[in-house]
């Protein structure tokens, strides 16, 4: 700000006083690099211009020292007192230091994006977990956000269940057309019957073109509306549904709409009509589409098809109504779509079509959030069983097992077997979530659960470990009546000093996480202030520190590090268990 309004004088806009910590920590904590670019921009020089912007703000007491560095660069040095003032304002404060943001926008998220009835994949694990984050620390910046896992519940494979069970048990109710309801409540199967039914029948319809046929009629007629089938599809839905939720409670993911493609079936046949007389889609070999390469579009695209010569209507078109519905129902000024790299394509047939046909507004930004594949050891997407296809389930017990072994293994053996599942089933979470959004989100990883479990490094469990370990230093200082809620003081020590100075980029963190949709600035972060934290820990005694007003400090100062990291850590989806 200060730099900014400097550079403003000058005439220049206020982004080159942006102020960054400094890439040589050991010369100066911040710096100022706007005076070589604004200076290029008038062909002036670049230290002149540099020393008039550090004439203009150096007698602010907020800096102990503000100076120049080779052609032009500005090191900061901020006073003592002006940081301790900043961290105490900040801790008091809900948001810590975070803006509020002028214009609070309405953002959709969609992730999760899981298919009924159909195995999940490590794509929509990485989609859950991702699309999640991004989802509270939106609403933590200050916007109105709705998370939606916009289900797989409307193709193909609810076709090929149905089709089989009529297969299997051709007597129920549900195939006789004679009979169009009322149909019995329990569903005629159970989740680890709907497991097994999809697997088999699609292999079978890779080979066998009467089955695969069988599906797709099926499908149409459900479709269409057929009675017993949309009975049975609602079963196949509750049951899925009842699973699915349960898998992602335990991963801490928590969607607040439950849609997916079948809730768009009301609006499509309308909406291809329109879509058709207005001119947009056009008839191409029997099927309906809408061009979407325009003459100096970067990339070629094909046609978005949506209806198949055979009536099916596809994904593309169910995302069309999908965005016609939630632009009805919120308004959303951004839709984020937290998907597997690969669509990449799918969803610029997508967005252009919906801005080509004006379902989307002008006002409505929507964006691809795509991610890289967590892959296994083979260096293949990872799959928890040899060869078999993922399931939450297991790889959630895999995760929870891991750090039962350390929990039992730890002096904490002796806690009430309740506890002990839920702290491994916390540690777990926190071991999958933090491996996966340290990294880039475009990036492809490995899964090593080994790696990512040790409680030492840039892991979840290092994290967690340092969170309870304060807590649990405050905990004592409380019962032994020593201070806690004191003032900070200037600090005493190069380790107090650069927890400051983390604790201080915060707010920065935090709005260039959401800003380049790059969770792993936030992990990266945490962990800087974890390790300053750490290496402070062990080189002072603090509780039975003789100086009392430093012994304060110092648990304040503790007791901002846990504040900044538990907030942190819930914007990544990971709860700090009591103990650990
Ligand atoms: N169900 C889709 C899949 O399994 C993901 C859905 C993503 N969201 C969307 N609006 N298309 O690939």
């Amino acid at each position: 700000m200060i730099f900014g309004d400097a550079f403003v004088e000058h005439g220049f806009t206020p982004n080159y006083g942006k102020v960054t910590p400094s890439d040589r920590p050991d010369l100066s904590q911040f710096q100022c690099n706007g005076a070589l670019a604004a200076a290029k921009q008038i062909g002036h020089n670049p230290r002149a211009l540099a020393e008039r912007i550090v004439q203009r703000v150096a007698h602010n007491n907020i800096f102990e020292e503000v100076s120049i560095a080779g052609p032009g660069f500005i090191n900061i040095k901020l006073a003592d007192d002006y940081l301790v003032q900043y961290v105490m304002r900040m801790v008091e404060d809900k948001k810590l230091g975070c803006p509020t943001v002028v214009e609070p926008q309405t953002i959709v998220v969609d992730y999760g994006g899981a298919n009924i009835a159909k195995p999940l994949h490590v794509g929509h694990l990485r989609s859950a977990i991702i699309g999640e984050c991004l989802k509270r620390l939106a609403r933590f910046i200050g916007h109105t956000v709705v998370g939606d896992i916009h289900l797989g519940d409307w193709g193909l494979q609810m076709g090929m269940i149905i089709s089989e069970l009529e297969r299997r048990q051709p007597d129920l109710p549900y195939f006789d057309p004679m009979v169009t309801g009322p149909y019995p409540q329990e569903p005629p199967f159970t989740i680890s019957d709907l497991e097994e039914i999809y697997p088999a029948v699609s292999q079978r319809a890779k080979t066998d073109d009467q089955i695969l046929e069988a599906a797709r009629q099926a499908t149409f007629e459900l479709q269409k509306g057929r009675k017993g089938y949309q009975a049975l599809w609602q079963h196949i839905y509750n049951v899925s549904v009842v699973d699915l939720r349960s898998d992602y409670d335990r991963l801490n993911i928590h969607f607040d709409l439950w849609l997916g493609e079948s809730d768009t079936q009301p609006l499509i046949e309308e909406m291809l009509e329109q879509l058709q007389s207005a001119g947009f889609a056009t008839e191409s070999e029997g099927a309906l589409v809408i061009g979407v390469t325009e003459t100096g579009d970067t990339k070629e695209l094909p046609p978005l098809i949506l209806r198949k010569s055979d009536g099916a209507i596809l994904y593309g078109t169910t995302d069309l109504a999908t965005i016609m519905q939630r632009v009805q129902d919120y308004s959303p000024n951004l839709i984020l779509y937290v998907v597997d790299k690969r669509q990449a394509d799918h969803f610029e047939q997508v967005f252009r079509s919906a801005y080509k046909t004006k379902i989307a507004p002008e006002t409505l930004t929507m964006e691809h959030i795509g991610f890289g594949t967590m892959n296994g050891p083979d260096g293949r997407p990872f799959k928890t069983r040899s060869g078999g296809v993922m399931k939450l389930k297991d790889l959630i017990t895999m995760i929870t097992d891991k750090a039962m072994e350390r929990v039992k293994n730890s002096e904490l053996a002796s806690a009430e077997p309740e506890q002990l599942v839920a702290m491994a089933q916390q540690i777990g979470v926190a071991t999958l979530k933090f491996a996966d959004l340290m990294n880039h989100r475009l990036k492809d990883y490995q899964f090593d659960l080994e790696r990512f479990s040790v409680f030492e490094g840039c892991t979840g469990p290092y994290h967690l470990y340092m969170a309870v370990r304060i807590n649990s230093l405050l905990e004592k200082a409380e019962t032994r009546g020593l201070c806690t809620g004191g003032d900070l003081l200037p600090p005493s020590s190069e380790d107090e000093q650069q927890i400051l100075l983390r604790l201080v980029e915060f707010p920065d963190v935090i709005l260039a996480a959401f800003e380049q949709r790059a969770l792993n600035y936030l992990c990266d972060y945490l962990y800087k202030l974890a390790s300053a934290y750490s290496r402070f820990y062990h080189n002072h005694r603090i509780l039975t520190e003789t100086d009392l007003s430093r012994q304060a400090s110092w648990l304040q100062l503790s007791q901002a590090v846990l504040v900044v990291l538990r907030q942190s850590l819930a914007i990544l989806g990971i709860e700090v268990p009591k103990r650990m």
